[in-house]
């Protein structure tokens, strides 16, 4: 089965062929970043009107590198949301066009969805039931994956996503964007026990995650300290990298401390750590730690697949197509489109009985 992916949710304008849900034909990832960088962030009107520059151009180049023709598809899947909707309905618009026009079976996926996806290529199956740990510009989201295509937020953040907070301190400390890559460079030549940040904990007892408080903290500290922030290309000081490494490491202990608390108490088979933060060695490194004294194997997708991609919406919408699954022509972008649809007792959950409701 040969699926063609269209992702158009944030920056990136992107397009992926797929065979059988696991082999990548062909990947194209047209970025906007250069464009969004001199304003420190996405402007959601630009990235529309790049999109519609690109998904032609995007498209016909997925083709062409995979050196196969329109008539060999067998269906088109499309992200559908979240995302930005300026942006998401460009690709929705043209995979419904491209769907009518070649009498193809279209598909809408969740963009979160797809991160999760992202490991099929570079990993041996996933088993279930999974956890999965999806950590991105605009998304930090625990899932428990009990059986493909379930889905039950287990932590998520209260406010700011992790990699915003990497943006977000990246660009108080005159850094530029995005500042998740810039902090990890940075932080390797850094003490991360400088500065004693703590891992910021609710106070309801819920595990979920607050990353804003975290952000407040750093420019505590840079005003408390009278730190210079970093000015036009000038080399960053030994106190920022102290403080890019100690930033990084609080971000890490909450991410993979919380991923390894509730892996003890949902017992999963494997354990997934997607999204664009997971490029993070840092993080990596931490995971890994933490499924090895699991005992479960941990995936994550190479760096070229943990950013924004339309492979993982193709391997996706693969298997949504080969179940049945059909989008109409009236499928609309979705900017808050969510994933969980698994409603079950906590209870039952932890006790390894997973049943579910839909
Ligand atoms: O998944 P993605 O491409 O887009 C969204 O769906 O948001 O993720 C982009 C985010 C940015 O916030 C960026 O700073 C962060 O991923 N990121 C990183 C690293 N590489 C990218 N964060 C920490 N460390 C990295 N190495
Ligand atoms: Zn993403």
């Amino acid at each position: 089965m040969l699926v063609l992916g269209i992702e158009s949710s944030c920056d990136e304008t992107a397009a992926a062929l797929v065979r059988d849900g696991r082999e990548m034909v062909s990947s194209v990832i047209s970025s906007q970043i250069e464009i969004h960088k001199r304003f420190g962030g996405v402007v959601p009107e630009i990235a529309s009107r790049e999109h519609l520059d690109k998904i032609v151009p995007v498209v016909e180049e997925a083709f062409a590198r995979a050196k196969v023709t329109k008539e060999e598809l067998d269906g088109i899947a499309v992200t559908a949301g979240p995302g930005l909707v300026g942006s998401l309905l460009v690709g929705v618009s043209y995979a419904k066009a491209m769907a009518f026009a070649l009498s193809l079976p279209l598909v809408g996926v969740n963009h979160i969805e797809g991160h999760i996806y992202s490991v099929v290529f570079e990993n041996p199956p996933v088993e279930y039931p999974a956890m999965a740990l999806i950590v991105s510009g605009g998304h930090t989201n625990l899932f428990l994956v009990p059986e493909p295509g379930r889905y039950r937020v287990v932590a998520r953040t209260r406010d700011d996503a992790a990699g915003e907070a990497f943006d977000k301190v990246a660009k108080l400390l005159g850094l530029g964007y995005p500042g998740g890559p810039i902090i990890e460079r940075l932080a390797r030549e850094g003490d991360a026990r400088s500065v004693r940040f703590s891992v910021p904990r609710m106070g309801d007892g819920r595990p979920d995650f607050s990353f804003s408080g975290l952000k407040t903290a750093v420019s505590k500290h840079v005003r408390e300290t009278n730190l210079r922030p970093v000015v036009g290309d000038e080399a960053p000081s030994q106190e920022i990298k102290d403080l890019a490494a100690s930033f990084q490491s609080v971000v890490v202990r909450s991410l993979v401390g919380t991923m390894e608390r509730l892996a003890e108490e949902y017992r999963p088979k494997t354990l997934i750590v997607a999204g664009g933060v997971a490029c993070n060695n840092a993080l990596r490194e931490s995971s890994r730690e933490a499924a090895a004294r699991l005992g479960v194997p941990v995936y994550f997708p190479s760096p070229h697949l943990s950013t924004d991609n339309a492979a993982m919406i193709a391997a996706a919408g693969t298997v949504k197509l080969q179940a049945g699954e059909r989008a109409g022509l009236d499928l609309n972008a979705d900017v808050s489109l969510r994933l969980q649809n698994l409603d079950v007792e906590d209870d039952a959950l932890r006790r390894g009985r997973v049943r579910y409701r839909l």
